[in-house]
C-alpha cells in the first residue's frame, strides 16, 4: 500500500504574491497611463521583482521586498520608456491593496474548519503583507503571517521555510506548502515540506531539485487533496 502524499498535515503554509494575492492587480487598476504596454510592464515588474531578490540573497546584499519591488517596477517603466514619478508612487501604493484571487477565503476558511492551521510565508515585509491580507478580508483566516524579514534572506533560502516550522512549531513532514510560483514550490519541496504545487498560469515545472507531491489548478483542490 502507498502512503497518502497528503496525509497527517497539521500546517498549510501559503505563499503570498501570486498565490493569494493577484500581483497584476495593481497594473489592472492604476496603470491605465501604460496604454498596450501595461501587461508587458507588469510581467517584466513581477519578473524583475524576483531576479532582484535572488541576486541579492546570492549577493548578501539583503534589501526587503519593498526596496526590491520598487527597484523593480523602476526597472520595468524605463525599459518601456516611461517616466512618470506619480505613477509610480500610484502602483507601489496599490501593492498594499492586491487583490486577492477569489479562491482564496473559501480554501482557507474550509482548512480551518477541517482544524488545520494556516499561515502566510512570504519575502513580503510585514507591513506589505499585513495590509494586503486586511485589505482582502482574509486577516482574520491565518494563525500566523510570517515574514523573511525574520531571517534577512529571500525564497528559496533554507531558512526561510524553517521559520514556519519554528513559527509554528509544526514538523516539515506534517506541513503542506501551497505555491503558485513553481521555483518556490521546488525549493520549499528540497526543504522538507509536502508540496502543492498551484499552477494557474499552465507553467511547465523548473528543471531544479525538489518535486512537488501535487499539482493544482486552483486553489479549491487543495482542501480534498489532505487526507487526515
Ligand atoms: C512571495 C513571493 C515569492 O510571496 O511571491 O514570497
Amino acid at each position: 500500500m502507498t502512503e497518502p502524499a497528503f496525509d497527517q498535515i497539521d500546517a498549510c503554509v501559503f505563499d503570498a504574491y501570486g498565490t493569494l494575492f493577484d500581483v497584476h492587480s495593481a497594473v489592472a487598476q492604476g496603470g491605465s497611463a501604460l496604454g498596450d504596454k501595461a501587461q508587458a510592464v507588469s510581467n517584466l515588474w513581477r519578473q524583475k521583482q524576483l531576479e532582484y531578490t535572488w541576486l541579492r540573497s546570492l549577493m548578501g546584499a539583503h534589501g526587503d521586498f519593498r526596496q526590491v519591488t520598487r527597484d523593480g517596477l523602476d526597472y520595468a517603466l524605463a525599459a518601456y520608456g516611461v517616466e512618470d514619478e506619480a505613477l509610480k508612487d500610484r502602483l507601489m501604493a496599490l501593492y498594499l491593496t492586491l487583490e486577492a484571487y477569489p479562491d482564496a477565503a473559501p480554501c482557507l476558511s474550509a482548512l480551518r474548519a477541517d482544524g488545520r492551521a494556516t499561515a502566510i510565508l512570504s519575502n513580503g515585509e510585514p507591513e506589505m503583507l499585513g495590509a494586503a491580507a486586511a485589505s482582502a478580508g482574509l486577516s482574520a483566516l491565518f494563525d500566523a503571517v510570517l515574514s523573511v524579514e525574520e531571517v534577512g534572506v529571500f525564497k528559496p533560502d533554507p531558512r526561510t521555510y524553517q521559520l514556519a516550522v519554528d513559527r509554528l512549531g509544526v514538523p516539515a513532514e506534517r506541513i503542506c506548502f501551497i505555491s503558485t510560483n513553481a521555483w518556490d514550490a521546488a525549493g520549499a519541496a528540497f526543504f522538507g515540506f509536502r508540496v502543492a504545487w498551484l499552477n494557474r498560469f499552465g507553467q511547465q515545472p523548473e528543471r531544479l531539485p525538489g518535486r512537488p507531491a501535487a499539482v493544482i489548478a486552483g486553489l479549491d483542490e487543495l482542501p480534498s487533496l489532505l487526507e487526515r
